[in-house]
């Protein structure tokens, strides 16, 4: 560990030697700054403001640790986005010539204050952002922080070029919970490859690393199961009110869990079973277990389909299913749904659980599921899914299972925020934004603290959105304050001050013409 750091010091000391060998004719006099005054989501564990700045600018290069995994390619994402944002083409791992002043250094080390693997340091001054982290998904966290700290205006007057100044300091963070998802719906309308990225770039901004997948229900499959091949040339032509429906290719499935990969987020796929399944059983009518006729289905309705729980041929047919998607996700989790199964007897629904976590574990993945599962007999590294009655996570908790927390009543983004909010439901309430963000994971179920959760989700169910927009204007900004809540310690919750670094958000969701809802609770930046 002590060579690291001091390579990395070594490397660090030479690049500034560099720089103070090439000092610039006139002194540069950099305004007071504060940043412990900023729009930080999720806010960090420590900001020490040291009131000078960064001057990002045209001599500005990223230099990142080479031999370390992942962090070339976290330098690169950074000068993609400065990019994005700036006039500037920054360098990354170039040669250091003449014409580079300051340098922002990313490097990897293990002795930082937080152990969490996701843990970065960012100590910013006049010539050198160093940000250090013990892992690629840790730097990569690091330079979200960073990008918000890149001001939308230029300084135009205290260097001969432009410079875009990051009030200096240090900062020091960590993430209260391992676990902190979105959940999209792609099965009630279906959202292409392009819609998924889009709405994965904007997580990746407020430090999302889990991307839950809820690929099949009844109106409709969604992912390419090459054993089964009617799951989609039949199943996923059908949607929500009619219209076409769609599917992944697994080759789309592979570029979404790559492009959710260079962003340090996990995807995690839910075949939901043995309920929410009738696309599935109108492709194959022989897995039918509520003996009725099958059609295929483009209602809201919920728990009239199941599987045939006693059925050799269902189990080869999951075992086909999970065996083709775990091939191709590298995620330790299969999320099997479980969930509103009111066709499937209480006998039969235990019997299958219990098969099919055997099944998941058979091909490599830790079994995922909502509150229903912990009925059954499941293992301590089943993870519990909470979205309604919390005895059962209690349930969970006592078989040594670990919990997420994605209650209906405060997380479920497909709630309408108020009476007047025209797409959303409400079967669980209106949820306006201050009363996502007014809810504590540790205290939420009684007697299971911070120990037995492994986090927090926020699901987006598609019955009623069809597109970017729609999806954005029921997660936006939602979506930022379960960010918050799973990424900061508890003790800084404060909706105060959230809604005030919420409303400086602006800048950053005009630019990506994200659709959010103007939430009359916050005070937007106009
Ligand atoms: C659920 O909302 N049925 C998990």
């Amino acid at each position: 560990m002590k060579s690291t750091i001091l390579k990395s010091i070594t490397i660090f000391s030479l690049l500034l030697a560099l720089l103070s060998c090439k000092e610039e004719k006139k002194k540069i006099e950099y305004p007071k700054t504060d940043l412990s005054v900023n729009a930080l989501i999720p806010k960090p564990i420590k900001v020490i403001p040291t009131h000078t700045a960064f001057g990002l600018d045209s001599s500005t290069v990223i230099f990142t640790d080479q031999s370390a995994t992942g962090f070339e390619a976290v330098g690169q994402f950074l000068a993609n986005k400065i990019k994005e944002v700036t006039p500037l083409e920054l360098g990354v791992n170039t040669s250091i010539d003449e014409s580079v002043r300051r340098i922002i250094y990313i490097t990897k080390t293990d002795s930082l204050a937080q152990d969490s693997p996701e843990a970065y340091e960012l100590y910013i001054q006049n010539d050198t952002i160093l940000l250090s982290a013990r892992s690629a998904a840790g730097a990569f966290r690091g330079v979200q922080t960073l990008r918000q700290l890149i001001p939308e205006a230029a300084n135009d007057t205290i260097s001969s070029s432009s410079m875009w100044l990051i009030p200096s300091g240090k900062i020091i963070d960590a993430p209260q919970y391992a676990y902190r998802g979105a959940m999209l719906d792609v099965a009630r309308h279906f959202f292409t490859v392009a819609e998924v990225k889009r709405y994965l770039d904007q997580l990746a901004y407020y430090k999302i690393n889990k991307f839950h997948l809820h690929l099949t229900d009844d109106q409709g499959w969604r992912i390419e199961i090459k054993s089964w091949p009617k799951l989609t040339t039949i199943g996923a032509k059908t949607e929500v009110g009619g219209t076409k429906g769609g599917f992944y290719t697994q080759e789309d499935y592979k570029e979404i869990v790559a492009y959710a990969a260079e962003r340090h987020i996990e995807v995690i796929p839910e075949i939901d079973m043995p309920g929410h399944i009738n696309a599935a059983v109108y492709s194959y009518p022989i897995l039918n277990g509520n003996g009725k006729s099958v059609n295929n289905y483009t209602g809201m309705r919920v728990g009239f389909s199941t599987l045939d729980t006693r059925k050799d041929t269902v189990y080869k047919f999951i075992d086909d299913v999970i065996g083709e998607l775990a091939a191709i996700s590298p995620s330790p989790y299969f999320h099997i749904g479980g969930d509103e199964t009111f066709a499937t007897k209480k006998k039969d629904y235990l019997h299958f659980i219990n098969k099919v976590e055997a099944i998941v574990n058979q091909h490599g993945k830790q079994m995922m599921g909502w509150n229903e599962i912990s009925q059954a007999d499941i293992s301590s590294n089943t993870i519990h899914q909470l979205w309604k009655e919390k005895h059962h996570s209690v349930e969970a908790a006592k078989k040594g299972a670990k919990i997420v927390l994605s209650p209906g009543n405060k997380s479920y983004l497909d709630m309408k925020y108020d009476a007047n909010t025209k797409l959303g439901l409400t079967w669980a309430g209106f949820i306006p934004v201050d009363s996502a963000y007014q809810w504590r994971p540790s205290t939420f179920i009684k007697g299971l603290g911070k120990e037995h959760i492994l986090g927090i989700e926020a699901p987006l169910w598609s019955e009623t959105i069809t597109n970017s927009d729609d999806l954005e204007y029921l997660a936006f900004p939602r979506v930022i304050g379960i960010a918050e809540l799973g990424w900061t310690q508890e003790e800084f919750y404060d909706w105060e001050s959230y809604k005030k670094r919420l409303g400086l958000q602006v800048p950053y969701l005009k630019r990506n013409s994200i659709n959010y809802f103007n939430a009359t609770e916050v005070p937007w930046e106009r």
